[in-house]
């Protein structure tokens, strides 16, 4: 399985990410469109991206009722995107539904994973307001579990969870893992955070690596900088 780093593009136009991935001269990095990026710009992003050579995981976190969110699902496997998601919180029903809607007839289809417990949820949360009653970590084995038995190839999920979920769900259930932090900078509104090296040992196959690329002074460099503690090189 091809481990990689998948920068967040959280912009909030068509110019501005352009010109950001215009600094990455030869390079064509794995890239993550969301909610802010996807909403502003419509489809179009995707297709832009997809034309430049670019890996693209269309982060839009689906979480509707089954019939909802099968039809969104095959109006977005149109568009090209190597990764989609929904929530496992949805169900299986739902996450079936949405299989069901990404794949087409000759059988291809963009990886499908479910997001667990956003990265920026604690423990307090989870008991105080979302009125869970399991820890953390066993919402997130059998959120895993939920989504691999509906068929799903893995799940979004905290650096610090990828071995949890190997775990409950075997090495080759994939690991997405936003949540990522360089030693020396801020968390920021992220809770369940680690290091790019750490995410390697811990058994993460994709990071997600917003803020400290995006905003940083030079956004190529803390990018390699990603790659080389992340995958070694
Ligand atoms: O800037 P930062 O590195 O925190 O960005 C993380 C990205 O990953 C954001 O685009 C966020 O929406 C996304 N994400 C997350 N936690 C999840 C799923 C997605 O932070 N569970």
């Amino acid at each position: 399985m091809a481990k990689d780093v998948i920068i967040a593009l959280d912009f909030p136009d068509m110019q501005q990410t352009l010109t950001f991935l215009d600094r990455f001269t030869g390079r064509k990095p794995f890239v993550k469109v969301g909610m802010e990026l996807f909403y502003a710009t419509g489809p179009d992003i995707v297709r832009t991206l997809k034309a430049r050579g670019h890996k693209v995981f269309l982060d839009l976190k689906l979480h509707d009722i089954p019939n909802t969110v099968g039809k969104a699902m095959r109006v977005l496997a149109g568009l090209g995107a190597d990764i989609c998601n929904v929530h496992a919180a949805g169900t299986a029903a739902m996450m079936r539904a949405a299989l069901e809607g990404l794949s087409s007839t000759d059988g291809k289809r963009p990886l499908l994973i479910a997001v667990t417990q956003l990265t920026s949820t604690n423990e307090e949360q989870l008991h105080n307001e979302l009125l869970v009653n399991e820890n953390m970590n066993d919402t997130i084995a059998h959120y895993a579990r939920n989504a691999q038995s509906a068929g799903l190839d893995g799940v979004v999920c905290s650096p610090l969870e990828a071995a949890l979920v190997k775990q409950a769900c075997g090495a080759e259930f994939l690991t997405v893992t936003p949540g990522i932090r360089f030693a020396d900078a801020a968390k920021d509104d992220q809770s369940r955070i680690t290091t790019p090296a750490r995410a390697r040992e811990i058994g993460s196959d994709y990071i997600v690596v917003g803020r400290p690329i995006t905003a940083a002074a030079d956004p190529v460099a803390a990018y390699e900088r990603c790659v080389k503690e992340f995958l070694g090189i």
